[in-house]
């Protein structure tokens, strides 16, 4: 693996990009937007519910919103394919609008959980109409026409609930209050904040932070800049660690350090990573990476630091196989309510390819033998992340490794093929 590459915008980003514009009266411009499925989703989504979303050029969007609480009555149900940010944030946003709205998506989505969502907004007064056995989706509820401030400690570290309930919260008078006991990614209190908002953050406990946000803000129209996703540019980063002779620089990625647990994972285990250019952009840290391939060691990831990397375990575990000695993953227990149940799929992965793995309660162990056989074919259970790392997997293993289905690649990497070849990848 040699030379630069860029990989595409913040999934994360994108979402709320979207999704606080349609919230803001006027014009918000975003750019460097994810043109991935999940995002697309989202962006239909917000013109069903009122707001003018258009694309002006390459990863250029324009945004007119409807404000906070306007949200228009759509005309038919929500589809979200593949994404639980997407769903899981439209549902807060929605919560605090007169409308009724039914949320769908594909067989993946619908096997995940809800009701961890649905929880605080029917605190806050949302209805809910239907849900699917299980709180899963489809689901029909029925928004607050007059939202309830509350005070919610997060039972699960979850950026994606902590976000619901705060986008509820825009619509309540007062002020609205999460408490995670762990720091999970801030990039929605970031863009309130961006957009007008009054929010803070202050420490709780250990590894946790009490947010407050004041309701009933009259948001401001912005220009947001999306900078590349860490958890996108894993995946090139890892293939150049376990590839002999690789030196690969990708530039501009995102290093806000509540997403960069798996840097600080892979240089424990002895990867050579310089974040080179520091600087900020669009309210965000970002750096370009310079990743050299790397002898690597089994090493011990503590429970605490999964939030920062939550969405890297598969890809950190071909890095473990490509270690010396065991890796110990710990608190892996929201890896199996992902698109996926990520922990058995990333454990029957590595097998399928010679690799010792077990799981341990909510821990994944692996033990690394310096070179993995490869060889096997992966199932990919409609996620993208286990379709990727293990062609990362095969292209540093003894011998090729096959996914069953590479389509859900483009939900958060479209160009992925494309890229990691232009970089010296060997993909078909
Ligand atoms: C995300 C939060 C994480 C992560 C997901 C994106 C977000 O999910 O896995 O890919 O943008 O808030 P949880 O909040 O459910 O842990």
């Amino acid at each position: 693996m040699q030379g630069r590459a860029r990989v595409p915008g913040d999934k994360s980003i994108s979402h709320r990009a979207l999704i606080l514009a349609a919230l803001t009266v006027g014009e918000t411009t975003i750019s460097g937007l994810l043109e991935g499925e999940d995002v697309l989703h989202t962006a239909e989504a917000m013109r069903a519910l009122g707001a003018r979303v258009e694309r002006t050029g390459d990863h250029a969007w324009r945004v007119h919103g409807v404000g906070v609480g306007g949200f228009a009555q759509p005309a038919g149900l929500l589809d979200f394919g593949n994404s639980g940010t997407g769903v899981r944030l439209a549902i807060g946003a929605v919560a605090g609008a007169s409308v009724t709205v039914t949320f769908d998506g594909d067989a993946s989505l619908r096997s995940r959980p809800m009701q961890r969502v649905l929880d605080p907004l029917e605190k806050m007064g949302v209805r809910v109409i239907h849900v699917a056995d299980g709180g899963r989706l489809p689901l029909t509820l029925r928004g607050a026409a007059d939202p309830i401030p509350i005070v919610y400690e997060t039972p699960v570290a979850s950026a994606q609930l902590k976000s619901a309930v705060l986008l509820a919260g825009l619509a309540a008078p007062g002020e609205t209050t999460v408490i995670e006991t762990e720091a999970t990614r801030d990039h929605t209190e970031r863009l309130l904040k961006h957009f007008g908002a009054k929010v803070s953050s202050k420490p709780y406990g250990e590894h946790g932070r009490r947010i407050i946000l004041q309701g009933q803000p009259e948001l401001e129209p912005a220009s947001v800049l999306v900078p590349a996703d860490p958890s996108s540019a894993a995946f090139p980063l890892v293939a150049a660690l376990i590839m002999p002779g690789s030196e690969l620089i990708i530039d501009a990625v995102m290093t806000n350090p509540l997403r960069t647990g798996l840097l600080t994972t892979l240089r424990e285990m002895g990867a050579s990573i310089e974040a080179l250019e520091k600087r900020d952009d669009g309210g965000e840290e970002i750096a370009d990476l310079r990743v050299r391939a790397s002898a690597l060691k089994g090493v011990d990831v503590p429970a605490e630091r999964a939030p920062s990397m939550i969405d890297e375990y598969p890809i950190l575990a071909v890095a473990a196989a490509f270690a010396e000695g065991p890796t110990r993953m710990r608190g892996l227990k929201e890896l199996r309510v992902k698109e996926s149940d990520r922990l058995t799929a990333t454990a029957d992965m590595l097998r399928a390819n010679g690799v010792t793995a077990e799981i341990e309660g909510d821990d994944l162990i692996v033990q690394g033998k310096g070179r993995p056989a490869g060889g096997g074919e992966v199932k990919t259970h409609m996620d993208h992340r286990i379709a990727m790392a293990a062609l990362v997997m095969g292209l540093g293993a003894d011998n090729p490794v096959r996914v069953d289905d590479s389509g859900f690649i483009a939900t958060s990497f479209p160009g992925f093929v494309e890229l990691m070849r232009a970089v010296g990848a060997d993909l078909t």
